[in-house]
């Protein structure tokens, strides 16, 4: 069943989407748009204040699109856009900050995390701190408030920011009158911390990722690059501290998952084993929508297309939203 609240989200295109991120977060944004009304959008100018090069937030962009298209994003739900087709957004992001105080600003974790590294290392509070990161909170505010949207499904480290949109609405309707619905943050089910190929927390920042639609022969690569313990293959192996098999445990059913839990505490299977019964597993699994994958990035006005319907379809919410705010701020 289809619930009538206005589901938004934002997607970051800083990298090459690896399987910690399509766990995490993307495959939530999946589920959650088979039964809500959605918007959702590759936030690219979220990324101008870091990234410097276009043609990578370009090919992020269709990345993240290409990947959520191929595994299972309901298009028919879900207006799906890149943040900078809907050029209302520039509009309320300038509107935006005339309600918005500074100080509240200067209380965003991010930009605290930045003026903390710079005192420490003896640097002006503000070094290398540009306008995009410090009004950071203020387009985020723009994108969620633009849309009228109720529930914005993020991770921790996001839920601030949506507390600042629902203050930024309440400075707006104070001073205006009721015009923005306060947006509630939900912080989705933790799908835990999946581990990368030297058991830290997958991240690009540690180079430790395997990217969900590396071609097969990089896959097993990769896969067999898993740092393991010095247990000999007759050991029995503890599977929860196996990063094969955090890993394993995302792609498989769940008796394949309950058949290699038992052989690594029966013991008689060595790492080796164990990474090709893994490799086998995603290649199979990941095999038809990474061709379908390949394919859209072959074609990329393919999913420009997609992007497009989206853009229109959002643009029309956007218009309304904005002509309300001119005529309240202007006359
Ligand atoms: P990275 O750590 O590679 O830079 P990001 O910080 O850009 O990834 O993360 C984007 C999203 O993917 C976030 O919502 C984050 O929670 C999720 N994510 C990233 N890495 C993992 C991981 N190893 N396990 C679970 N979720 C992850
Ligand atoms: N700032 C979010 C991130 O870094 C991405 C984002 C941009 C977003 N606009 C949003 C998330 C609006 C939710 C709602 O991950």
């Amino acid at each position: 069943m289809i619930d009538d609240k206005i589901v938004l989200t934002g997607i970051k295109p800083t990298g090459t989407p690896h399987i910690g991120n399509y766990i995490g977060a993307l495959k939530p944004l999946i589920d959650l748009s088979q039964n809500h009304k959605t918007i959702m959008f590759i936030a690219d100018l979220h990324a101008l204040n870091a990234e410097r090069d276009a043609k990578a937030i370009k090919q992020h962009t269709y990345e993240i699109a290409a990947l959520m298209i191929v595994m299972g994003l309901n298009l028919e739900n879900t207006a799906f856009f890149r943040q900078s087709d809907v050029d209302e957004i520039y509009k309320m992001s300038n509107f935006l900050m005339n309600v918005t105080p500074k100080g509240l600003m200067n209380r965003a974790h991010s930009y605290k995390a930045k003026v903390e590294k710079n005192t420490e290392i003896g640097e002006d509070v503000d070094a290398g701190v540009n306008m995009g990161l410090y009004t950071y909170p203020v387009l985020m505010a723009a994108d969620i408030l633009l849309y009228n949207s109720d529930i914005v499904p993020v991770g921790k480290d996001q839920k601030q920011h949506v507390e600042f949109a629902r203050d930024i609405a309440g400075y707006f309707n104070n001073i205006y009158g009721e015009t923005f619905k306060l947006p509630t943050p939900v912080i989705g089910e933790d799908t835990g911390v999946l581990p990368g190929l030297d058991g830290r927390k997958m991240s690009k920042s540690y180079d430790n990722t395997i990217p969900l639609f590396a071609p097969s022969n990089e896959l097993k690569k990769k896969i067999m690059r898993i740092i393991t313990d010095s247990k000999t293959p007759e050991e029995p192996k503890n599977p929860d501290e196996s990063t094969i098999f955090q890993i394993y445990k995302c792609f498989a059913n769940e008796s394949e998952i309950a058949a290699l839990r038992k052989r690594f505490l029966d013991g008689g299977m060595g790492y080796g084993e164990a990474k090709t019964i893994l490799f086998e597993k995603i290649d199979s699994v990941l095999s038809e929508p990474r061709k379908e994958y390949e394919r859209l990035m072959a074609n990329k006005s393919e999913i420009d297309a997609v992007l497009a319907e989206g853009a229109k379809r959002a643009g029309f919410i956007a218009a309304k939203t904005i002509a309300k705010v001119k005529k309240k701020m202007l006359g």
